[in-house]
């Protein structure tokens, strides 16, 4: 049992005022499908206003105070990502729409200007579409090949031939945390077996940054990226981290304001990083309230909610277990420790999207598809799963509440 913890989630909930609301049935609400998106606590919505109530100008342009005050906001958030996941400078943070865009920002600017025909990109079977589709249009567009780490029935890495797979490989690309099965890469072994043949290596952060401490430093990695939303911030705002080196070596991806230095009619020079990579008025509010984000999420500490919701998917699969019996097919790594809070399952021959439905007549949201992962669910054979996802805001009544829909779901279907 995890009393102490559970009830410290509890008072976690309170600081996020969409949980409090019931649904239009008048049930409660088990928030479940954060690996999606998270909701967010009131010191996030509070930034939000309080930056178009007081702060509100464009930045690194003005010279007013107001103006000041903005971009002062706006370069603090940044600093304050870099603090969160130990970058050296604010400057290795560059601002995207989301994780999506920042691997965009890498395959075409890095990719195209790096690559070229018989060098290899090696990512995984695991991969979100984000971090599949721009390295097979580079492949294409530079005659680059594109590798596969091939991931096991539980949905382990297989690296028996990593070596092999290593060979000629001059990228590797892969998630940190599968949001599909809930898999935790074993970087520590990739990583430095990746930089040995001379490759960089881009890891996509979306499930990791919001659950556990990321130390890119510690981590060795040259790239990574994350959603603000899916770490307690708003959406549109996530960003790429890059060593200084590699940043600064790399041409621009999209060109405009901000991020020039010098423009004549014939030629223009560019901007410094971070700013070289950010064209245009940026999502200033946004980027403000991630920053806030992260200092609501290090107040509470990464190491607490790493524990949580370890503990919660000890106890949400303890709780699924009986089920079993009577058709649950549970996916992902057996060992716990190889898994984040992420459960991926289907339910006797109930379709993933029909259950998913029931189980929000009781007011329990949880996803259900091929969660962005197509190659992944052809190669399981699975049409598609319903997946429950837990953050630091849930508790052991959201598993409660799942558990008893569930058993209602196998009295509408009949399951025996
Ligand atoms: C592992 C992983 N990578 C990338 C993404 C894409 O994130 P976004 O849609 O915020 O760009 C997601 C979103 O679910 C994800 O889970």
């Amino acid at each position: 049992m995890i009393a102490e913890p559970d009830a410290r989630a509890a008072r976690i909930a309170a600081d996020f005022p969409l949980l409090a609301q019931p649904t239009s049935r008048g049930k409660r609400l088990a928030y479940l499908d954060s690996a999606a998106t998270s909701q967010k606590p009131q010191a996030v919505i509070d930034s939000l206003v309080h930056y178009y109530t007081h702060d509100n100008a464009n930045i690194h342009r003005g010279v007013y105070e107001l103006a000041e005050r903005a971009t002062d906001a706006f370069e603090g958030a940044r600093a304050k990502v870099a603090r969160f996941v130990n970058a050296a400078e604010p400057a290795e943070i560059v601002w995207t729409r989301n994780t999506t865009e920042a691997i965009n920002l890498v395959s075409f600017s890095w990719g195209l200007a790096n690559l070229e025909p018989g060098d290899v990109i090696l990512t995984t079977q695991l991969e979100h579409h984000s971090n599949l589709v721009p390295w097979q249009l580079l492949a294409a567009k530079t005659g680059a090949e594109l590798r596969y780490i091939e991931v096991d029935a539980e949905g382990l890495h297989v690296l028996d031939d990593l070596d092999e797979k290593l060979r000629g490989v001059k990228l590797v690309a892969m998630s940190h945390v599968s949001n599909t099965l809930g898999t935790i890469a074993p970087l520590a072994e990739i990583i430095p077996r990746a930089h040995a043949v001379g490759a960089v290596v881009l890891i996509d952060g979306a499930q990791s940054t919001p659950h556990f401490a990321v130390d890119v430093r510690a981590l060795d990695v040259d790239f990574f990226v994350a959603s603000g939303h899916k770490m307690c911030g708003p959406t549109g705002i996530g960003f790429l981290y890059g060593k200084r080196a590699l940043l600064d070596a790399m041409p621009p991806f999209l060109t405009g304001g901000d991020m020039i230095r010098e423009v004549g009619y014939e030629r223009t020079t560019f901007n410094e990083l971070p700013w070289k990579f950010e064209a245009g008025t940026s999502n200033i509010a946004d980027a403000i309230a991630l920053g806030a984000a992260v200092e609501y999420l290090e107040h509470i500490g990464m190491d607490w909610v790493a524990a949580h919701e370890r503990a919660l998917t000890v106890y949400a699969l303890e709780r699924l277990q009986p089920f079993v019996a009577r058709g649950l097919d549970i996916y992902g790594p057996k060992d716990v420790t190889k898994r984040s809070g992420v459960i991926s399952f289907n339910f006797a021959d109930i379709h993933a999207h029909d259950l998913a439905s029931i189980l929000d007549l009781d007011g329990v949201c949880v996803r259900a598809g091929h969660h962005c992962t197509m190659p992944l669910m052809d190669k399981m054979g699975w049409p598609a799963t319903a997946r429950a996802s837990f953050y630091l805001y849930n508790t052991e009544r959201d598993v409660d509440q799942l558990i008893v829909a569930l058993d209602k779901a196998a009295d509408v279907f009949k399951v025996a």
